[in-house]
């Protein structure tokens, strides 16, 4: 089971499978479309709809219409749960994603929560997913980090006076070692600088969860589990059906859990030490969650980076969760930071970029695998061992899943208990609904190219490309993104 990084082989552009749909009474029969159980709760179906950022909240982090508008109408599909785009823990300025870091979110939650009520007829049960992420800066114009950001001590002299065979730069005064290091060319930068100066000059500074020199990052483990837990207090409050927190992809917890941890606190290194973190804050929301609140978790089956966590730690992750009461564990993979492409200057690396970026989101350039049902392996692989372990938790998979057929072939395989299915939800948030009526010749199916996730990379309001087909700007009932060229909803189908 190793982390094997990427596609491999030859790249193809796959098609787009054809499509049987049901009929309504083969629906009403079918297990996506039977009651399901996470923990405490009852679910109407077992179809999903995974975390997925808008990028609508205002900058504060609170609700907009824009946001409301977002869950609504994918509460129309009544799909059986919903979960609320990753959502920041923390009391701090974090651009325009939603936050619930202080209780004066609550009152934006709450409408959000009984507007998915309404829509979805009480049907959706309706999860938030619960984030926390550490400093990633913008890539610098290289003149501003030689000048102001790179930091000019001992060390550095030293190696520029090895690298330049001159001992006088050993004390040379720090405006002459700035100026000639940003006169300096690939080489001698390569001499000079160590690997982390060298990532922040190329792609911008990221912190790490082992940059435990740095205060705020050593008490991560004393802080986490009660921001996490208070921010779970808050949804309660506000009405959602429960949290999923976030262990997945390039943020905090993830790092927590990923073999590149290299703490020695006894939160790094030994894969019982990765853990022991996200298990601290899984055990603090608990305690806080009452008895009908349910607690998820979405980390990876794979990170999919050299030296990262493979489906052997994730499997032992997962038993370890699933023995302390998590509700259900919803498998991802990929999406870090280590393998992303270089930014422009000016941008912040992005985690779906590189080869792990591709395994989160993957499109219909592929290997010869395909795009779809990817994951699945890694979800079925990780059910088997909890079931093994004597555990019921359910397991929801997601990545690449487009049809009723693929999602009731893995259902009935046993490969996983809920069938989660982002951009085809977003292309179509009708799509679940249209199945259930035996309308599936109606869905608009999602193509797999990924126009969301450019848009998702740039922090731009999310659409689907597929909406605009029909567009009709001068439309008074049409609200348009801040670019005015496309459709901020899908739009209504009208049967
Ligand atoms: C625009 C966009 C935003 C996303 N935001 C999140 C997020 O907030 N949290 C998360 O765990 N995954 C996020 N994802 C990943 C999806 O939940 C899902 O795992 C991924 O798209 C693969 O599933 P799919 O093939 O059904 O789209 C996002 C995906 C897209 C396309
Ligand atoms: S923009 Fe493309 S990948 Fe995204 S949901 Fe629409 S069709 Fe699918």
């Amino acid at each position: 089971m190793s982390s094997a990084p990427g596609r491999s082989g030859r790249r193809i552009k796959h098609a787009l499978p054809p499509v049987r749909w049901p009929t309504a009474a083969e629906a009403a029969r079918a297990r996506w479309f039977s009651p399901g159980r996470l923990g405490p709760l009852a679910t109407r179906t077992r179809t999903w709809v995974p975390a997925m950022v808008p990028w609508r909240a205002t900058d504060d982090g609170l609700v907009t219409p824009d946001v409301i508008d977002w869950y609504a109408r994918f509460a129309e599909g009544r799909p059986g749960v919903l979960v609320v785009e990753a959502t920041g823990i923390r009391d701090v300025p974090s651009g325009p994603l939603l936050r619930i870091g202080h209780d004066r979110f609550i009152p934006g939650l709450r409408t959000l929560v009984e507007t998915v009520r309404e829509k979805s007829g009480g049907q959706t049960r309706l999860f938030i997913q619960l984030i926390d992420f550490l400093r990633v800066n913008r890539r610098p114009d290289p003149t501003k980090f030689f000048t102001r950001y790179l930091e000019i001590g001992d060390e550095i002299r030293r190696r520029l006076a090895s690298a330049l065979g001159d001992g006088a730069w050993v004390t040379a005064p720090e405006p002459d070692v700035r100026a000639r290091l940003l006169q300096a060319d690939r080489a001698l930068l390569d001499a000079v600088l160590t690997a982390r100066e060298l990532e922040s000059l190329d792609f911008g500074y990221r912190e790490r969860v082992w940059d435990t020199h740095l205060p705020h990052i050593r008490e991560l483990p004393f802080v986490l589990p009660g921001l996490f837990a208070a921010a779970a207090r808050r949804a309660r409050t506000a009405g959602f059906d429960g949290v999923e927190l976030h262990y997945a992809h390039a943020y905090t917890m993830a790092s927590f859990l990923s073999r590149l941890n290299t703490r020695d606190d006894g939160y790094g290194g030994a894969p019982e030490h990765r853990v022991r973190l996200p298990l601290e804050a899984l055990r603090a929301v608990r305690a806080n969650a009452g008895s009908h609140f349910a607690v998820g978790i979405r980390y990876l089956g794979d990170e999919v980076v050299e030296g990262g966590s493979d489906l052997a730690d994730a499997v032992a992750f997962g038993v370890r969760f699933a023995a302390a009461g998590v509700d259900y564990l919803s498998v991802s993979k990929g999406g870090r930071f280590e393998d992303a492409k270089q930014p422009k200057v000016g941008e912040a690396v992005y985690p779906y970029t590189g080869e792990s970026g591709y395994e989160c989101m993957p499109t219909v350039i592929s290997d010869e695998r395909g795009p779809f049902g990817r994951n699945v392996p890694l979800a079925a692989t990780i059910r088997a061992a909890i079931r093994e372990a004597g555990r019921e938790t359910p397991v929801v998979t997601s990545g690449g899943i487009f049809s009723f057929e693929q999602a009731e072939e893995i259902l009935r395989a046993g490969e996983a208990d809920y069938v989660a299915a982002a951009r085809q939800t977003l292309a179509d948030p009708d799509w679940f609904r249209k199945i259930e009526l035996g309308r599936g010749e109606a869905i608009r199916r999602c193509e797999f190219t990924n126009y969301c996730e450019g848009l998702d990379q740039h922090h731009k309001q999310v659409t689907c490309k597929l909406w605009d087909r029909d567009l009709d700007p001068a439309d008074p009932d049409v609200r348009l993104a801040a670019d005015g060229k496309r459709r901020l909803s899908a739009p209504t189908w009208v049967d």
